[in-house]
């Protein structure tokens, strides 16, 4: 019986989330906390998808008719494209795994779907390329959430770090973070609708569009400096751009009180920068430290977190793992 296992990486947004919703731009990056995805052939009459982190199972024929749980109905969608793309759909077992926490918006959903499409491809000796991994995954997200940007599908599949505008190709940034720092993320636990702080964000900016043009603009600004940065490796510079670009999604009403409490410790206890990462309201902040402060800061966070995780940044993409094959 043939078996195939690949991961894709989770992504972060380093600047410009929200911002991004109005037609700024945002850089995202991938992160070393991924998604795997183990596909095995199995004689039975049909196909099973596990998934262990939301510790539910679903089954279906090869028509994909049958008994499938609401949160796993964006890989019936994986399937659907697959077979689109002719790609016969033969009896299987799949088992998905998240390393990154789970709807705090690190993009779990599109790193688990990437992993699936390119572990079943891979099973059947034909493993997707990119262009068609992105698309793939993207029918999976459309979903999962009505109308994905893609910044989640393009980091998950290409890896690396990205600058991205709507309605744009995403540009490949430059990064040359030094040895010796390292980003957390930290989840408050604290979950959230993206659609509904998305809605909020732009009601407060509309409301008020004669200021808060001032403050797009800063956080489109934030990113041309950011890019900088991350290309010279000016780490004290990227980290006091994450704090000012907290400040205005504060400003723009998408902060929660343990994102907020995450950012004045990591800042009191020596982090060059931190900001929340994603829709906000809750999900996870993103702290950048010297390796030595590490301890001290995550002894100040660790009441305002439940996980908090050391991750790199810029990492590969998609692969597949043909030591399991
Ligand atoms: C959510 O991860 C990022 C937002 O900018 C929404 C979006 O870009 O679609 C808040």
């Amino acid at each position: 019986m043939r078996r195939a296992e690949a991961s894709a990486p989770g992504k972060i947004i380093l600047f410009g989330e929200h911002f991004v919703v109005k037609g700024y731009r945002a850089i995202a990056t991938s992160t070393s906390l991924r998604a795997k995805a183990s596909v095995e052939e199995i004689r039975g009459p049909g196909i099973v998808i596990e998934s262990e982190n939301l510790k539910v199972r679903g089954s279906l024929n090869l028509n994909l008719e049958g008994n499938m749980p609401r949160e796993l109905l964006v890989y019936v969608e994986i399937l659907r494209a697959l077979k689109e793309r002719g790609f016969s759909l033969i009896p299987h077992r799949v088992k998905l795994k998240s390393y990154m926490p789970i709807s705090a918006g690190l993009g779990s959903s599109a790193s688990t779907s990437v992993a699936y499409a390119l572990a079943y491809t891979a099973l059947h000796g034909n493993p997707l390329k990119d262009r068609d991994l992105l698309e793939v995954s993207l029918e999976g997200e459309k979903v999962a959430h009505g109308k994905p940007s893609g910044i989640d599908n393009t980091i998950a599949t290409l890896g690396g770090t990205i600058a991205y505008r709507r309605g744009e190709e995403p540009l490949k940034v430059e990064v040359n973070i030094p040895e010796g720092y390292t980003f957390l993320i930290a989840d408050t636990g604290v979950k959230r609708s993206t659609r509904e702080a998305v809605e909020h964000a732009l009601k407060i900016a509309e409301s008020i569009w004669k200021i808060a043009s001032l403050i797009y603009e800063a956080a489109d600004r934030i990113v041309e400096e950011a890019l900088k940065a991350l290309k010279t490796g000016d780490v004290k510079t990227l980290g006091s751009l994450m704090y000012v670009n907290h400040g205005l999604l504060n400003a723009i009403g998408v902060s929660h009180e343990k994102l907020d409490s995450i950012v004045d410790e990591a800042r009191k206890s020596g982090a060059l920068g931190a900001k929340l990462t994603g829709a906000g309201w809750g999900g996870c902040a993103i702290i950048l430290a010297r390796e030595p402060a590490i301890e001290n800061i995550v002894e100040r966070i660790s009441k305002h977190a439940v996980t908090i995780e050391k991750a790199r940044i810029n990492v590969e993409g998609a692969t597949i793992d043909y030591s399991s094959q």
